[in-house]
């Protein structure tokens, strides 16, 4: 494992499962690392994947992001050295048409940054409605993204649906599965990462997949909310099922700690790494 940062804030950031990955994966001699919802990557930038890595989102911004920070960094650095942290060239910033996806990448990372809790959310037009983050201390990290760069060569970054190639699996090949929460932690509503959202039809389209990776012989780790509805979708015949507890900062200006389960569904075997 490696300690490269993600270089984009991304709600349902994995960070902090990072750790337990590591001790659920350490031994296993995996081969192709796939990983389809992509988000920050905080996942794929801590692996050291020996063989190739397949990449990719259904947010088509954040992809393109991707694609620049691998083929043109110093392109965006440059763009993005002009923009300033301040509220009224935050909404100037906000409403550009960039013409080409370099612009478009420097606009989406100074949005990124900038704006209230780096949410992203579009309008029924598509377009960017997160309010200006105040975020005074802010400073882009330029030698973050020429890292990120480096880690990106050569990996195959696409935007698409989680099920596209799937044929392209094959035995041994580890896929790592973080979709977006369909229900909540406290059994109520739903979470909204995407003008799509993900229902629990995409969760049952989800578990099909995985049976897929399972025919191929290749490995998979699904992290996904501690709810009772999951749990029916995704338990399969010989595989573990790990419940974490975890602590989180929810709320604003009256942040306060809550404990947030979450079910880990893999087929590593028990004896490969340290599976409780
Ligand atoms: C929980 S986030 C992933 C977070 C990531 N593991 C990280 O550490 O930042 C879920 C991601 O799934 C993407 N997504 C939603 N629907 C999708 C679909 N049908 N196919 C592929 N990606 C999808 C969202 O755009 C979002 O980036």
């Amino acid at each position: 494992m490696s300690n490269i940062q993600p270089f984009i804030r991304w709600a349902g950031g994995k960070s902090w499962l990072i750790p337990h990955l590591k001790s659920i994966i350490e031994n296993l001699d995996y081969q192709n690392y796939y990983e389809p919802f992509l988000g920050g990557g905080a996942i794929f930038f801590s692996l050291q994947p020996k063989h190739n890595s397949y990449i990719s989102d259904i947010n088509s911004e954040l992809i393109d992001s991707y694609i620049s920070i691998r083929d043109n960094p110093n392109e965006v650095i440059d763009i993005l050295k002009e923009y300033i942290n301040s509220e009224s060239e935050y909404y100037r910033i906000r409403a550009l048409e960039p013409k080409n996806t370099i612009e478009r990448t420097a606009r989406f990372l100074y949005l990124n940054q900038t704006s209230f809790n780096g949410l992203y959310r579009v309008n029924k037009q598509g377009k960017y409605n997160v309010p200006y983050g105040f975020r005074e201390k802010w400073k882009y990290d330029y030698e973050r993204l020429h890292i990120a760069s480096q880690k990106l060569q050569r990996v195959k970054i696409n935007c698409e649906d989680f099920s596209e190639k799937k044929y392209r699996i094959k035995k041994g090949d580890l896929v790592f599965l973080d979709p977006p929460y369909t229900v909540s932690h406290n059994n109520n509503g739903f979470i909204e990462y995407n003008q799509r959202l993900f229902s629990l039809e995409d969760q049952k389209r989800l578990s099909k997949y995985i049976d897929f990776i399972k025919r191929k012989s290749a490995y998979y780790i699904l992290t996904n909310a501690a709810h009772n509805s999951i749990r029916e979708i995704f338990s399969k015949d010989g595989d573990t099922l790990i419940p974490l507890n975890r602590h989180s900062l929810i709320g604003g200006k009256n942040a306060k700690r809550s404990l947030i389960s979450e079910f880990i569904f893999t087929n590593i075997p028990k004896g490969v790494g340290k599976i409780e």
